[in-house]
């Protein structure tokens, strides 16, 4: 068993370049996020070439400033670990960080971690709510994932659902493309929901009544039919009608999740946890039910080190350190009991 007291973050599995300082009870001591998603946005979506370029460029600045901002000198950094995302994501981009994180392990004289990204996303409320009641039944919504997790003690994940087909987040992004909203359309449409009528197209809630698995393809078919159908439709309305039913059945599922793991808390992490609708219905659900409820900030919920760093004192004590030969496995599985 190998315990640490401060580690540095490293994350780079798509367009964010980002590195992080922890400390063990999980005070984030910087935290510095890189984005080349402006390199992207022409052509409606990451494209993986340019974001492992991109990785190349960013990536010494981004760890020279998280040690700055954690006041680390970085020649010699009062580190314990280097950890780093080693998957999922774009191999080119992962390369970048497993490769730097292995030059700095090598060089500092400090254990190596590999971790998991969806682990990193499953503990980012911690970050600010680090006494968390256990069981957190958390849901991962990100654009490449959507999951239903159980945590009944520290760093033990049950997994209880997941999308069979197609992630929120990508749906999102689909629908968002379809509407001709520009990349990432997730936060496009939230914004173009807020001012639409959530009650003008009835869409289906695929799965809803269901076990804790989901499926979202079909409901984005379904939208990309009413809006052949009715092409002068308002895109608000689409929009609202589409994040209704998408928000609805995450909702619902949530709630199965909490009562059949007797939850104390549910928490949100990925990327759409910061969808506005989604944070509500959520923050109401457990209300209703008169459990805690942990809503990362922004920052928390989007691709960032510090969820790395807090996910590695885990991995480290779990698993002990990573071997320098440790690949970036771009479809790396979530082993889940
Ligand atoms: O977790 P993340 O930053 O990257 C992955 O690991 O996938 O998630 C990115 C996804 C994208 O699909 C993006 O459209 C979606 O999160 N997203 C949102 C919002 N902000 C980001 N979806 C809905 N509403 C938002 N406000
Ligand atoms: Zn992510």
């Amino acid at each position: 068993m190998v315990d640490a007291q401060v580690i540095l973050g490293i994350e780079t599995s798509c367009d964010e370049t980002a590195a992080a300082v922890v400390t063990r009870d999980l005070q984030v001591r910087s935290s510095v996020v890189v984005s080349s998603i402006a390199l992207h946005e022409q052509f409606g979506g990451v494209v993986p070439e340019l974001a492992g370029r991109a990785q190349v460029d960013s990536i010494g600045p981004v760890v020279e400033a998280a040690l700055a901002d954690a006041g680390l000198d970085s020649h010699r950094p009062a580190l314990d670990a280097v950890a780093v995302t080693c998957g999922p994501g774009l191999v080119g981009s992962l390369l970048v960080g497993v490769s730097m994180a292995k030059a700095l392990a090598l060089s500092w004289d400090v254990p190596l971690v590999g971790v998991n990204h969806l682990e990193g996303h499953l503990v980012a409320a911690y970050l600010e709510r680090p006494d968390l009641e256990r069981p957190v039944v958390t849901l991962l919504v990100s654009g490449g994932h959507t999951l239903l997790v159980v945590e009944d003690q520290p760093g033990e994940f049950r997994l209880l659902g997941s999308t069979i087909d197609d992630a929120v987040g990508e749906a999102y992004d689909k629908v968002a493309r379809y509407l001709g909203l520009g990349y990432p359309g997730g936060p496009e449409v939230d914004r173009l929901a807020a001012d639409g009528d959530p009650t003008a197209f009835s869409f289906p809630r695929p799965m809803r009544g269901v076990g804790l698995d989901m499926s979202f393809s079909g409901l984005k078919t379904a939208v990309v039919r009413a809006v052949d159908a009715a092409p002068h439709a308002r895109a608000a309305d689409v929009a609202a009608s589409f994040q209704a039913a998408v928000v609805d059945v995450l909702a619902a599922k949530c709630e199965r999740a909490i009562v059949q793991a007797r939850a104390r808390t549910l928490a949100l992490g990925g990327g759409v946890a910061a969808n506005v609708a989604l944070r509500a219905a959520i923050g109401a659900l457990a209300q209703r039910l008169g459990i805690d409820c942990a809503l990362p900030s922004l920052a928390y919920c989007t691709d960032n080190a510090a969820m790395i760093a807090a996910a590695a004192f885990h991995r480290l004590r779990a698993s002990g350190p990573s071997p320098l030969s440790l690949p970036a496995d771009p479809s790396l599985a979530l082993v889940l009991a």
